[in-house]
Parts: C-alpha cells; sequence; structure tokens
C-alpha cells in the first residue's frame, strides 16, 4: 500500500524548528519538503495556462510573466508564439517591437528582427543587410499550444510531453462547455494547491457565502485520501461529516438556522460518498466536482508567476450537446454561478492565500492531512528535468491520518 501515515511522529518532522514558523533554514525545511520549497517559483517540465487564446488572438502581442520568466506571447501569421520577452542587444522588451515582417518580430530599439519559430536572428535593421551579427544571437523560445480556449506553455529544459498530458481528457471532449475566468492575484502558487486542497477552511472560511448560505455546512468530518482511477489525480473524500456537534465548554457548534433543517438536538452524522469529490494534481490543478444534480466540475489552475502571485485559472464546465441545455448551462452561468460562485465564495480563497506568508502548519491538526498530501504529491511525483517521472499508483490509499496519535 503506497499511503503515508500522519501520525504525532509525523508531525514533529513537520512542523516549523522551534523559533517560529518562519524559520526559513529550518532542518525541515530542507528535509522533508525540499522540493516543495525549492518549487517557490514554480515545477518545470509543465505545460502551464497563460492566458485565454482570444485575449492573445485579439491583442497579438501580450507578456505575461510565467514560474519567474517574462514571456511575450504572440499571434502572427495565425499562429501562436512564445519568447522571452528581452532582447539580447540591450535588454530591452521585446513587446515594444513590431510585427511587420510575418512570423518574426523587430526590436523597437534598434531593429534586430528574430524568427519567432527558432528565436535566431535573422536581421539587424540598422546595421545593414550584411551585418555579421546575424545568426549570432537568439532569444529564448517557448512551446506554445491551444486547447479548450487556453493557451499552454511548456516550462522546462527537457523535450515537451504532449500537452494532453497536461490537461483533463474531458475538458478536450467536444462536449465540454466551458466558461474560463482569468485573474492575476497575489499569493504563493502552492498555497494556493493547499488552501483549494484543504479540507477544514470550507467549515469555517466559506460559511459566509451566499454559496453555502441555504446548504448548511458541516461542523466536520473525516476524510480519506486515494489515487484516481487514471493515477493522475488524489481525491478528497469525505467520510463521517458531522453537520453539527457539542463542543465542551462552549456549546452548540454551528448553530442551527431556522431556514435549514430543524436541530434534533443532538448530534448528526451522515456518511459521505463519492459524488462530492476534491481532487488535485500536478503541477497546480484542482478538480471539485459539484454534488447532487448540479451538473457541472470547477476546475481551478494556480499557474506561478512568481513567488509572490500566481495565474488563477477558473473553468465551470459542463459536457452537454442539446442547445437548449447549453443554453440553460450558459444562463446558470451568468446569472449567478459567475458572480456568487466565482467572485464571492473563491474570491474568499483568494483573500486568504494573497494574505498567507511563506509557512508551515506551526502545529498541525487532524484535517492538514490533506495539504500534507498535496505537499508529498510535489515532494515524490513531479517532474524534473532529464529524468523519468515517477508514476502515481491508480485507485490506491494515498495517505492516511492515524486519528489517535495527530494532535
Ligand atoms: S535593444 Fe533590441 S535591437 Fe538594440
Ligand atoms: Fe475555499
Amino acid at each position: 500500500m503506497d499511503s503515508d501515515s500522519v501520525s504525532g511522529n509525523t508531525v514533529a518532522q513537520i512542523g516549523p524548528a522551534a523559533g517560529g514558523a518562519g524559520a526559513a533554514d529550518s532542518p525541515q525545511r530542507q528535509g522533508r519538503w525540499r522540493r516543495y520549497h525549492a518549487a517557490v517559483n514554480g515545477l518545470t517540465e509543465y505545460w502551464y495556462p497563460a492566458s485565454l487564446a482570444k485575449t492573445v488572438r485579439r491583442k497579438k502581442k501580450h507578456v505575461q510573466r510565467i514560474a519567474s520568466h517574462d514571456i511575450l506571447f504572440i499571434f502572427d501569421n495565425d499562429k501562436f508564439f512564445a519568447v522571452i520577452n528581452e532582447c539580447p542587444h540591450r535588454l530591452v522588451p521585446l513587446s515594444l517591437g513590431s510585427l511587420e515582417f510575418p512570423g518574426h518580430i523587430a526590436c523597437g530599439y534598434h531593429g534586430w528582427v528574430f524568427d519567432l519559430a527558432s528565436g535566431n536572428l535573422v536581421a539587424a535593421l540598422s546595421d545593414g543587410p550584411d551585418s555579421p551579427v546575424v545568426g549570432k544571437a537568439c532569444v529564448r523560445t517557448f512551446p506554445v499550444e491551444e486547447r479548450a480556449g487556453v493557451l499552454w506553455v511548456w516550462v522546462g529544459e527537457g523535450k515537451p510531453v504532449p500537452v494532453e498530458h497536461d490537461i483533463p481528457e474531458e475538458l478536450l471532449r467536444p462536449n465540454a462547455v466551458i466558461f474560463p475566468l482569468l485573474r492575476q492575484v497575489k499569493g504563493n502558487w502552492r498555497y494556493a494547491g493547499e488552501n483549494g486542497f484543504d479540507e477544514a477552511h470550507v467549515k469555517v472560511l466559506h460559511r459566509t457565502a451566499l454559496w453555502t448560505f441555504f446548504r448548511g455546512i458541516a461542523a466536520w468530518n473525516t476524510t480519506r485520501i486515494t489515487t484516481s482511477d487514471d493515477g493522475k489525480w488524489i481525491n478528497r473524500f469525505q467520510e463521517a461529516v458531522h453537520l453539527d456537534d457539542d463542543y465542551p465548554g462552549i456549546g452548540r457548534w454551528p448553530k442551527a438556522k431556522f431556514w435549514q433543517r430543524a436541530n434534533s438536538g443532538k448530534p448528526r452524522t451522515v456518511y459521505g460518498s463519492s459524488d462530492h469529490c476534491v481532487s488535485i494534481r500536478l503541477p497546480c490543478m484542482l478538480r471539485v466536482k459539484q454534488p447532487g444534480t448540479a451538473d457541472w466540475t470547477h476546475y481551478d489552475w494556480y499557474t506561478p508567476v512568481d513567488a509572490d502571485n500566481y495565474l488563477y485559472l477558473a473553468l465551470a464546465v459542463s459536457w452537454r450537446r442539446n442547445p437548449l441545455k447549453i443554453f440553460a448551462w450558459w444562463f446558470r452561468f451568468w446569472s449567478y454561478i459567475l458572480v456568487i460562485h466565482h467572485y464571492w465564495f473563491n474570491g474568499q480563497d483568494l483573500h486568504i492565500v494573497g494574505a498567507m506568508p511563506e509557512s508551515s502548519p506551526v502545529r498541525m491538526f487532524r484535517p492538514d492531512v490533506s495539504i500534507f498530501a498535496w505537499r508529498k504529491l510535489v515532494e515524490e511525483y513531479a517532474r524534473e528535468p532529464n529524468r523519468p517521472q515517477k508514476t502515481l499508483p491508480p485507485n490506491r490509499d494515498f495517505m492516511t491520518l492515524d486519528r489517535d496519535k495527530a494532535a
């Protein structure tokens, strides 16, 4: 069984060194989560969503920082290109240049002209057609692909894997009706991942969101974390869900609201199913299957921009062919999902992640098993340059919690 137990002993390993959570050089930071902490600017050897394709198509030139690279995305000659946004002559941004030669970018300062596909310098306009510098300089290029209305960029040193390896296959089906929302926000991408997969914050932070107002969020639950059948995701399932409970010394929580089911006066427990499942996969992608008859799925990507910012891409997706049903989905998205779910509910997450310093939980508590499962995924399974990728065994327990020892 490829599972990892989170127990009291493990807590001692994952907590910060005595002296504070921010001990940047503590053995813990160098030890168990070494790769995780080193990836503060993002993992390499992955395809990342960098922009909506329609944005680059419209603007022709679009600059976006990804994993600390300033990348210039270009739509020219009916094709997408990506190059580093820096002319090798005097380092001015190539985005200030022109696309007057199809398939090329001409720097706006002295007219060095680069082939967009290869990055090679093919002319230096202000030095004449026989300029000897031609062929002796280049700009870095990045592979780009358009899928599902999104522009994907490969950030890595090794040979790119097919882009389809880094996009859930269900998003590429012809009947996927996708509504995207892309924002650059404050915070580190790793903590956005932790927050997305975090079990406990929903019980507290999101209790005030209109999205959950009529649903009655549980007080607490036990959790099971498994790997998916396709070996791409880790899944978090709610097991025993305690809708409310008695807390010694302070009383019952949460208080029942009159429009929710009448409180019987006893703690109420229900048992979760796989119907509502939250999953996360590398490099930074979350999936939330909406429960019941909602018939749509929410996806998040937390593309690293740099240590302090990330690109937050949210996709609301439903799979349908019937034009009336497509219209109904369109109406639902624009009439309430966009505002109540994306801006209000997810806005609470963005606010917290933006306020979170570089940290590990100072004192772990049991629901943090989900956070450590995400860290384990990055630490042990993320791709590395020029190394075979360790594959995730499908359909197994991934991380278990020894509830008697964890504290
Ligand atoms: S800075 Fe680009 S050509 Fe001189
Ligand atoms: Fe959240």
